[in-house]
């Protein structure tokens, strides 16, 4: 009886809600949103390419509703524009899910602080101090050390007698870059051997990357209806014990760093180092620099993997373009030594397959979600204060309206007109725009053409046995990041004499 009085006080609450805005707003037009769910069932589960199907029916900006939060999302390249540049500041804040509420103790971090002076700060931090041309350089041996042990693992296994022939499975090579580099260049530390075996704080550190996964893609009804929460109290327990576990083994190595420090007199260049350095300077508390390293490792570990998983699927796809960035490769790198990053001015073919590839398959496809901190309006809609917004920048870089054959995976286009991806061209924005644009875009792209240049430089691929290139499926998983739904399974055979296979382990 309770449960049906409550249930029933809830609707009426929530019609009386929607027709508010709707009487006092012009929202976006968008399919019919039913009381307390919204349209959170009509969603289909790959959001991205259901929003560009309702911009087909309702046009270029449109209402979904989750729950009673309002989300608005713009599909074209003008009303990216307007978003990310002309009404930016006001757009600049973050939706925050439970389990980033949770994880960043409430915007304590950069992803998901609000726009404020703290985000400034941190923001600050990030750009003078992190993400500077000079220390992604000194990073750069960590990167190509990583790459190298890739392409060396790869030789192995494709050679290996009981192997050859058969095909590998290439997440698991994109995904041990991914998070060495990641986890030597925020933590400066390789929690993995050579051999492949990781240690004791290395298992912790990958458990509790996966569990942090778990929570955040529960979309338990209760993420959007907050009354529900009450009913699952064990959750909100789970966030709690998720984040003390992440604090205790980041602190361990704080300490460590400290205490390496202190004897060496000395700092690192890892961002742990640096942040550690400038605590003080910047009136950083200990939960800020937890939360600014957690940053770099949500952010920055799948997305490059992701990239370059897609990108090798359309190369498998496309063997044209596969030999024509072989070419280049071997006119200007020869067989003799291995790529460096360099080379990558002279590798023009290189890094236009890296963009096509964003092109086609950004991996974060609506970007990470804003939040209107004022009423704005946008495309002449109002969007009321508090309403999400997101940009589904999938969908403008398949725009026919500016791409031409938007479907075909075509490199050349790239060099027939220099398109800018990081911010300044909003045809194409896998890194986003304005004032929340990805500050590790250089860092991103530099990984992202290493690996694929040495993949193709030492290797030639071919689908997995019995398929053919048109086969290779490309659909995908949903996801705030998303992954290629069948992991990509090739065939790689080595171009290049045995000795240039061999790592040469960097230890920094
Ligand atoms: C191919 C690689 C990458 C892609 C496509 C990518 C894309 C993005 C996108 C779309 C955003 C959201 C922008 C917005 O909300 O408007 C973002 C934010 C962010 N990215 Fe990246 N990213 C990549 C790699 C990296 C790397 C390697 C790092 C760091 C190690 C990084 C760190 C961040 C951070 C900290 C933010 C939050 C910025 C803020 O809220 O102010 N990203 N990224």
């Amino acid at each position: 009886m309770t449960i049906l009085l409550l249930l029933v006080t809830v609707t009426l609450i929530f019609l009386v809600y929607t027709f508010y805005q709707r009487i006092r707003f012009k929202l976006p037009p968008g399919p019919r949103p039913w009381p307390i769910v919204g349209n959170l069932y009509d969603v289909k589960p790959v959001r991205f390419r259901c929003y560009a199907e309702w911009a087909q029916q309702y046009g270029p900006i449109i209402s979904v509703w989750f729950g009673s939060t309002l989300n608005v999302v713009v599909s074209n390249n003008e009303l990216a524009k307007e978003v990310l540049k002309e009404k930016d500041k006001h757009l600049a804040d973050r939706h925050r899910s439970r389990s980033a509420a949770k994880f960043s103790r409430d915007g304590q971090d950069l992803i998901w602080a609000d726009y404020g002076a703290h985000y400034v700060k941190v923001r600050k931090v990030c750009m003078l101090e992190l993400f500077t041309p000079k220390r992604l350089e000194a990073l750069r041996p960590i990167r190509e050390d990583e790459v190298m042990a890739m392409v060396e693992l790869i030789f192995n296994d494709s050679t290996h007698p009981d192997k050859i022939g058969k095909s590998l499975v290439m997440r698991s090579y994109l995904g041990a870059v991914a998070f060495n580099n990641i986890t030597r260049l925020a933590f400066g530390k390789r929690f993995m051997t050579n051999e492949g075996v990781i240690d004791e704080q290395g298992k912790e550190f990958k458990a509790i990357v996966a569990n942090g996964v778990k929570l955040g893609a529960s979309l338990s009804m209760a993420e959007h209806i907050p009354w529900l929460r009450w009913f699952f109290p064990l959750e909100e327990d789970a966030f709690a014990k998720h984040g003390e576990r992440r604090d205790r083994l980041t602190r361990a190595i704080m300490e460590e760093h400290n205490a390496a420090r202190l004897k060496t007199g000395g700092a690192k260049q890892h961002f742990i180092d640096a942040l550690l350095t400038l605590q003080n300077q910047y009136n950083l508390s200990d939960d800020n620099v937890i939360g600014l390293l957690w940053d770099m490792i949500t952010a920055g570990m799948d997305t490059s993997a992701v990239s370059v998983e897609w990108a090798m699927a359309e190369l498998i796809k496309n063997p044209r373009v596969q030999q024509k960035a072989q070419e280049e490769l071997d006119s200007v790198i020869g067989s003799e030594r291995v790529l460096t990053e360099l080379d990558f001015p002279n590798l023009p073919y290189l890094r236009c397959i890296a963009k096509e590839a964003l092109r086609l398959h950004p991996p974060t496809p609506l970007m990470l979600p804003h939040k209107a901190s004022a009423n704005v309006k946008v495309g002449g809609y109002d969007i009321p204060k508090g309403s999400n917004v997101h940009v589904n920048v999938w969908a403008l870089a398949r725009d026919p309206a500016t791409w031409k054959n938007p479907l075909e995976f075509r490199p050349e286009r790239f060099l027939e007109e220099d398109v800018d991806m990081k911010g300044h061209d909003y045809r194409l924005l896998p890194f986003g725009a304005g004032r929340r644009v990805c500050p590790g875009a250089k860092l991103g792209i530099n990984l992202m053409t290493s690996m694929l240049g040495h993949l193709l430089h030492h290797f030639s691929w071919a689908p997995a046995n019995g398929l053919s290139p048109e086969e290779i499926d490309l659909s995908e998983n949903p996801g705030l990041v998303t992954y290629m739904q069948t992991p990509l399974q090739a065939v790689a055979t080595p171009r290049l004499p045995s000795m240039m296979y061999k790592r040469m382990a960097v230890d920094m």
